[in-house]
């Protein structure tokens, strides 16, 4: 049996931002579906006992929630590295000092692009400003500073920018990860699908400042997976090293994995971490090799691949179990061919970017 490493705590749903490419579900979670502070504490402990080492507290924006340093103090009570995941809005310098003193160790700080334009134009925002602040009082707070930014059609040209914005904040490392096309951002696709020439210009500047920066801020590239010939392993197999718990206590193999609409999923209210991951159904329906169908059950990658992505597997044919659709060998890869072909027209059809939409209330807890 494998054991997982890291935990995803998704601690809420709500969210200041409307991003295009939300990965969160498409039926999202209201605040008083979400755990509360005892329930997410014993969740803490029992991953600890499973063999978690690394809590990832995510959201949403996990900031609206006012437990989180008790959450953060029972990880670092344990021993495990804490990380937050945040788009920066409602970050305050008192905010990061109680996290610092709780033990928070690391903070990812999202960005849409380089400035305020493009904050607005896909996350419906326009606080580029706070989260320039943000970067600052999370290094003044003395946190290592990591950013993300997805990528995209409409703010891949602006890689060179993007860096720029975070070497000038102090970054250490910027996760520079392509739009992954399930939930939310399937419903645009169209539009935030990359054409080939463009993605090959994005790919020459990330060679280019990666090469120039060194160890200065570490650059990492996330694939783009409709333009590989073979699918990504994604999470490195199903149930293999990590698990998502989400705001209500469903859990997960995969942060997305709630979208598989024809599969149950176990619920920590009613059932101790170590069943769910060792005995439940849902993350045992894709363990290992033995589950997979043809061209999977027969290729020499299975054990590279574990076959893609289930959740992309679900979103496009309506089947978790087929091959990725990505793969150059799936029976279902003209699904991809066909979403490549539109993007790489002139102009894509879709007409407006549709917004992600969650009321936001105060912060509880
Ligand atoms: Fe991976 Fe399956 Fe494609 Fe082989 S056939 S490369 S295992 S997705
Ligand atoms: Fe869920 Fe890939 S995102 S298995």
């Amino acid at each position: 049996m494998p054991q997982p490493y890291g935990l995803l705590a998704e601690v809420t749903h709500r969210c200041p931002l409307h991003c295009v490419y939300c990965s969160n579900p498409l039926a999202l979670l209201d605040r008083q579906d979400e755990l509360g502070t005892e329930d997410w504490l014993r969740v803490i402990r029992e991953a600890a006992g499973l063999g978690v080492v690394q809590v990832h507290l995510s959201g949403g924006e996990p900031l609206v929630r006012g437990d989180l340093e008790t959450l953060v103090a029972e990880c670092r009570r344990l021993g495990l590295y804490t990380n937050l995941i945040t788009s920066g809005l409602g970050l305050t310098k008192s905010r990061a000092e109680a996290l610092v003193a709780a033990g928070l160790n690391s903070a990812q700080l999202s960005i849409q692009g380089d400035a305020a334009e493009s904050t607005d134009l896909v996350a419906a925002s326009k606080r580029f400003d706070k989260k320039e602040a943000a970067a600052r009082i999370i290094r003044d707070a003395g946190l290592p500073l990591n950013m993300n930014v997805v990528l995209h059609r409409l703010n891949l040209d602006r890689l060179d920018a993007i860096i720029d914005v975070c070497v000038a904040w102090g970054a250490e490392r910027l996760e520079l990860a392509n739009s992954q096309y399930y939930g939310w951002a399937l419903r645009n696709r169209d539009l935030l699908m990359p054409g080939k020439a463009q993605l090959d210009d994005a790919v020459a500047v990330y060679e280019r400042r990666k090469q120039e920066l060194g160890e200065r801020m570490e650059l990492l590239w996330i694939l783009p997976d409709y333009y590989e010939p073979y699918p990504k392993p994604c999470m490195g197999g199903w149930a293999q090293n990590a698990l998502t718990v989400a705001p209500d206590g469903t859990v997960y193999p995969c942060p997305v994995a709630a979208e598989i609409t024809t599969m149950a999923f176990s619920s920590v209210r009613d059932h101790d971490l170590a069943w769910i991951w060792t005995k439940s159904e849902a993350f045992q329906a894709f363990r290992g090799t033995d589950w997979m169908p043809d061209p999977c059950q027969s290729c020499p990658r299975k054990e590279i691949d574990f076959g893609g992505c289930r959740c992309q597997a679900f979103a496009l044919t309506g089947d978790a179990a087929r091959t990725d659709p990505v793969c150059m060998h799936s029976p279902d890869h003209h699904l991809v061919q066909d979403a490549l072909v539109r993007a790489n027209q002139d102009k894509a059809e879709a007409a407006e970017l549709v917004y992600r939409r969650h009321t936001v209330t105060t912060r509880g807890h």
